[in-house]
């Protein structure tokens, strides 16, 4: 195991890339109504919690296996325990989850992709300030059938044209530029709604903790979205474990991974919240805060509004563009270590598929929406699979393996880099590995599915 086939080029690239992964639409989207529908402050208190005692102790154990094996999920499992094949199976469920969780989350970037083209052409701008109006176009723009298809097919291009690009020279270097920039949109749009009058009720809704509005159903939520928005449970974290390079230290690059990831979350709350109450709007929840509440908030600036939500929604689809690389990878790697096929076949199947797949969701939304699964849509069906059941299923199996199954030498050899570096904080990891995490996974599911 001592040799490399493929790597990123140094730690700050494979950090880059991860951070790319994690963050994503859930955070610059989906954190923040979520932390202000469950509480602000308390939910933002919970999600700490989560993040940094399962979410990057999950984080860890995939980055374990993918190095230590220099494999693709499945036959990682399979190579650390020759003897229990079965294990096999997580790595396939994985699969499974990463192509469902990458068509659903093209059709959503496809919205931002398009809204930047609204936003650029001044067709947002247009709507003014009526509300009415504003939710009305989003409703025509998400249930027609080309626009929508147009913009997913143009995101899903970008996304194969970086992993066609390769490990390094496609995901790293794209992820080294993409994820400064995304930075600076986030620190831009900060200071700008930050400083508008009234901020501070936004402020307040994000901080401020109310414990009476942390249900159990926030508690789980927030740990859905420290799972979600970390990329772990799917085997993604798995495949840039294998890229990590031997001489980085696992725990350190987790860690930062995770701190990044939560910043930007939190910057993105103060990004959207004190603009939304400077102008006196309701924070809705879902889809409706970043295409119906913020193109409002930006009609409501006058003319610099169009510049900011140009980069407001330049922002969104930087974020969700590094996020599906990272599926697209996972998927192409997986599949051409089992087929021997080329980067360039596997990576054009499952950017076909996918994209075929994101187009059959985007349609649930207007002309195929009377197709039904449990009552759902199948848009929302599969996001209910993705959100609520696959993840957690998967991360479950994947921690138990690493806990109780992987040989425990293995997991101390490979965090300490074959005993070179020091590993004080192991017992702690180990606990949290073996009782805590699964038994909080466990709880997610049950609860998911008993709702
Ligand atoms: N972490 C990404 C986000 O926050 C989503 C994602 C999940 C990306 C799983 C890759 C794998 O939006």
């Amino acid at each position: 195991m001592a040799t490399q086939q493929k790597s990123f080029s140094s730690n700050l690239g494979a950090i880059m890339a991860a951070v790319g992964s994690a963050v994503g639409l859930g955070n610059i989207w989906r954190f923040p109504y979520t932390c202000g529908k469950y509480g602000g402050g308390a939910f933002l208190l919970v999600y700490l919690c989560f993040v940094f005692l399962l979410g990057s102790v999950l984080m860890m154990s995939e980055f374990v296996i993918g190095r230590r094996s220099q494999h693709t999920p499945i036959k990682a499992f399979g190579t650390l325990r020759p003897d229990r094949k079965g294990w096999m199976l997580v790595g396939v469920l994985g699969v499974v989850t990463s192509f469902f969780i990458l068509s659903q989350y093209l059709v959503l970037s496809g919205w931002t992709t398009g809204y930047v083209w609204d936003a650029a052409l001044g067709t947002l701008g247009s709507l003014g300030t009526d509300a009415a109006a504003i939710s009305d176009y989003f409703t025509a723009f998400s249930t027609d059938a080309w626009r929508p298809a147009l913009f997913l097919g143009v995101f899903s291009l970008l996304v194969l044209a970086v992993i066609l690009g390769g490990v390094q020279k496609g995901i790293e270097n794209v992820s080294k530029v993409l994820m400064p920039v995304l930075v600076l949109l986030i620190l831009v749009l900060c200071v700008k709604s930050l400083t508008l009058p009234g901020a501070g009720k936004g402020v307040e809704y994000l901080f401020s903790a109310d414990f009476s509005k942390l249900t159990g159903e926030g508690v789980l939520a927030a740990l859905g979205q420290a799972l979600f928005s970390l990329s772990v449970g799917m085997g993604v974290m798995i495949v840039y474990g294998s890229y990590i390079p031997l001489s980085d230290n696992i725990f350190k690059t987790a860690m930062w991974i995770t701190v990044c990831d939560t910043l930007i979350a939190v910057l993105a709350g103060l990004a959207i919240f004190p603009a939304v109450f400077s102008c006196g709007l309701d924070p809705a929840g879902g889809p409706g805060l970043v295409f119906c509440v913020l193109p409002n908030v930006f009609n409501l600036m006058g003319g610099a509004g169009t510049v900011f939500a140009v980069l407001f929604f330049v922002l969104l689809t930087v974020a969700a563009l590094t996020s599906a690389i990272s599926l697209l990878e996972a998927l192409t790697a997986t599949f051409c270590e089992h087929t021997h096929a080329s980067r360039t076949a596997g990576a054009l199947l499952f950017f076909g598929l996918t994209t075929a797949l994101g187009l059959v969701f985007s349609l649930s939304m207007g002309s195929l929406s009377h197709v039904t699964v449990n009552n759902l849509t199948l848009f929302d069906f599969v996001d209910r699979l993705n959100s609520i059941y696959l993840p957690p299923l998967c991360a479950l199996f994947a921690i138990i393996f690493f806990g109780w199954v992987m040989p425990e030498e293995a997991v101390k050899d490979e965090l300490s880099n074959h005993g070179t570096l020091r590993i004080g904080f192991y017992p702690v990891l180990r606990f949290l590995a073996r009782y805590v995490v699964p038994l909080a996974l466990l709880v997610v599911i049950v609860s998911g599915i008993l709702s």
